[in-house]
């Protein structure tokens, strides 16, 4: 099976679809595509920033854009923002040539990733745990639908996560399948 013209990971903060993302391209020597680093980089001004002065809704249509621009670029991988999805005029661009793979964490491993986060807006407040539970029941179906392969990320290392993305898409031999099958049972 050819690999997909590109690969697009969505799913929720602290998910690792930044460190994932990275890695798998350089795994497959596919350019890595970050929508938020991107969309700072043209902006010329942080998240927080862009949300004071904007608000969420001129983020949104930073981060559309940034989308559509970004479905052009062949032999990539994509790290898209948490809410990137939300946005059903998104799903063309997202879906585009890719392969969309949900990078799916429980709600304990995305307290815990965030939890001394500064540059998430939406969890700055007093209950940032109720915020991703919140983000979470809504989002959760909108990826899974979204989804071409859904990958569980708890207490799996990024490295574990690349292999098993890869295999998933591309399984080469037998003897790499079972060594892939293999690490993941030690996982579980
Ligand atoms: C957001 C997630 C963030 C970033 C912004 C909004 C969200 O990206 O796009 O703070 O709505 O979930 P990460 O998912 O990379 O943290």
């Amino acid at each position: 099976m050819p690999l997909p013209r590109r690969i697009v990971l969505v799913g929720p903060m602290g998910a690792g679809k930044s460190t994932i993302g990275r890695q798998l391209a350089r795994e497959l020597g596919y350019h890595f595509l970050d929508s938020d680093r991107m969309i700072e980089e043209r902006c010329g001004a942080d998240i927080p920033w862009i949300f004071d002065v904007e608000g969420e809704e001129g983020f949104r249509q930073r981060e559309s854009a940034m989308v559509r621009e970004l479905s052009e670029v062949g032999a990539s991988v994509l790290a898209t923002g948490g809410g990137a999805v939300m946005k059903e005029g998104n799903h063309e661009w997202l879906k585009r040539d890719a392969v969309v793979v949900y990078l799916k964490a429980s709600l304990e491993q995305q307290i815990e990733r965030t939890r001394k986060d500064r540059n998430r807006p939406l969890l700055q407040n007093q209950d940032p745990e109720a915020v991703l539970r919140r983000l979470f029941e809504l989002r959760d179906p909108v990826y899974s639908h979204l989804a071409d392969i859904v990958m569980l990320t708890d207490r799996k290392s990024p490295r574990l996560v690349v292999r098993q993305i890869i295999n998933r898409l591309n399984p080469r031999s037998p003897r790499q399948r079972r060594k892939v099958k293999k690490e993941d049972r030690n996982h579980a």
